[in-house]
């Protein structure tokens, strides 16, 4: 297990009120937010807290020469003032450190449930060997992690296609239907959760049982048999 401070990284808090660039009003409607902050409520997923108001989320206070912005909180507990954290057994050591921002937007996105990339190149980003050069690697959304923190993180091995080589030799990761989740892509969410989970090393709750690998391909034939 990594220590907490290894990790520290991941958290980029701006809880601290900042001067805002263009002075506003004191008695400035947040709705009007937007009408500067366009990109924040577009995307094929607009987070429903977007829907509601900046505000539910950002403070702004203004005096009479300038106005400044914080966050209500930090995110770390900031999305847990909304959503209930998930108590599996088994937590996913950014899950358990509070970053939801690494992996979600807080705003809006292209992907399915806020996630700042597909959810293969989300995972990884972290758990995929690569060549690097420099002091840093690049993650996704900007973020970029030490060298040193990147290479502890547990690897897996695929293809240079990325599609196929785990959790066994000529295993597929990717391509098709989920035959467990109907209408999500065979994806490393297929198998594993992203936050927390009941089988070790984050299976999902499929892997309880021991007819997992039978259990999957058969629901994949039926599904193929079907006209
Ligand atoms: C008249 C245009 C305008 C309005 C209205 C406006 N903003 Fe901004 N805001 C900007 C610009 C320009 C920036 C700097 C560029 C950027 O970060 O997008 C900025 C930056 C910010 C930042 C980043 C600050 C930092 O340096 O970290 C936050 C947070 C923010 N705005 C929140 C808000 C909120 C909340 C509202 C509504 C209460 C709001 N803005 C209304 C123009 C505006
Ligand atoms: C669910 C909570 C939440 C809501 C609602 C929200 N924000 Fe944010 N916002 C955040 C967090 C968290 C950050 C810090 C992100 C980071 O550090 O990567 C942030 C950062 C920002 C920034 C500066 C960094 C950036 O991503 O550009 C701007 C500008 C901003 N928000 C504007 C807005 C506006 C405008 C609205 C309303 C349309 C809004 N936010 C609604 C949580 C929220
Ligand atoms: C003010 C309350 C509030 C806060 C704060 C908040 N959320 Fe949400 N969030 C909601 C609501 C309401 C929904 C829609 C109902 C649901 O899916 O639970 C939602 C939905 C989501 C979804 C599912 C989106 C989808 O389309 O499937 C994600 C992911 C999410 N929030 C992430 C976050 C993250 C990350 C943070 C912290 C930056 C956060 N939320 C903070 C209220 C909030
Ligand atoms: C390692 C990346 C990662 C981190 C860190 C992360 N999430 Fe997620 N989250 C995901 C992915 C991927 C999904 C989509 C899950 C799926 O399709 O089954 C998701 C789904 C969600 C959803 C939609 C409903 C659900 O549970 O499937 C919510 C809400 C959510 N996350 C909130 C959070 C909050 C709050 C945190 C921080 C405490 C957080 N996430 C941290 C990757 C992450
Ligand atoms: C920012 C980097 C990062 C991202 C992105 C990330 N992980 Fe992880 N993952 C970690 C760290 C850190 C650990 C804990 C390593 C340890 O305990 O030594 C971990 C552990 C794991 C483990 C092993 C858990 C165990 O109990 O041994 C699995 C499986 C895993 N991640 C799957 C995923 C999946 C699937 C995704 C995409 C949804 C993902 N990870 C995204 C950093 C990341
Ligand atoms: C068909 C199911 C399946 C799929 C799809 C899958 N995994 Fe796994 N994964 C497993 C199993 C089973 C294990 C445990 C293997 C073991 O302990 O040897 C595992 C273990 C892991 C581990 C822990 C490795 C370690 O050394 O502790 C990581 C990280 C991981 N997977 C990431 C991913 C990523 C990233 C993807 C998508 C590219 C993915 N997995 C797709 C079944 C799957
Ligand atoms: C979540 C679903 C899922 C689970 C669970 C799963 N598989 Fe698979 N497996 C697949 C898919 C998808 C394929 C691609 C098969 C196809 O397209 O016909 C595949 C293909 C295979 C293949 C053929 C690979 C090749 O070389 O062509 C083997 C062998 C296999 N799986 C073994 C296993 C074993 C052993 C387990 C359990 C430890 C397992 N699988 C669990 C989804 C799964």
């Amino acid at each position: 297990m990594m220590s907490l401070a290894s990790l520290a990284f991941l958290l980029v808090l701006q809880v601290s009120e900042v001067q805002h660039p263009v002075p506003l009003p004191a008695d400035f409607d947040p709705a009007g937010c937007v009408d500067c902050h366009a990109a924040k409520k577009e995307g094929k997923q607009v987070h429903a807290a977007v829907e509601t108001g900046c505000t539910s989320c950002h403070t702004v206070r203004s005096d009479d020469t300038a106005t400044f912005v914080a966050l209500q909180a930090p995110p770390a507990e900031m999305c847990g003032t909304c959503h209930a954290p998930q108590t599996d057994e088994v937590v996913h050591e950014p899950y358990r450190q509070g970053d939801c921002i690494l992996c979600h937007d807080p705003h809006a996105s292209e992907h399915p449930a806020l996630v700042r990339t597909s959810p293969q190149a989300l995972c990884t980003a972290c758990h995929l060997a690569r060549r690097t050069e420099g002091a840093t690697v690049p993650l996704f959304g900007g973020r970029e992690i030490p060298v040193e923190t990147f290479r502890k993180f547990p690897k897996i091995a695929l293809d240079r296609a990325q599609r196929t080589g785990h959790p066994y030799l000529g295993h597929p990761v990717s391509n098709g239907e989920d035959p467990f989740r109907k209408g999500q892509p065979y994806s490393c969410l297929s198998c594993h959760a992203p936050h927390a989970a009941p089988v070790a090393k984050l299976l999902r709750e499929e892997w309880k049982s021991l007819d997992v690998c039978d259990r999957c391909h058969t629901e994949m034939r039926n599904r193929r048999a079907q006209p």
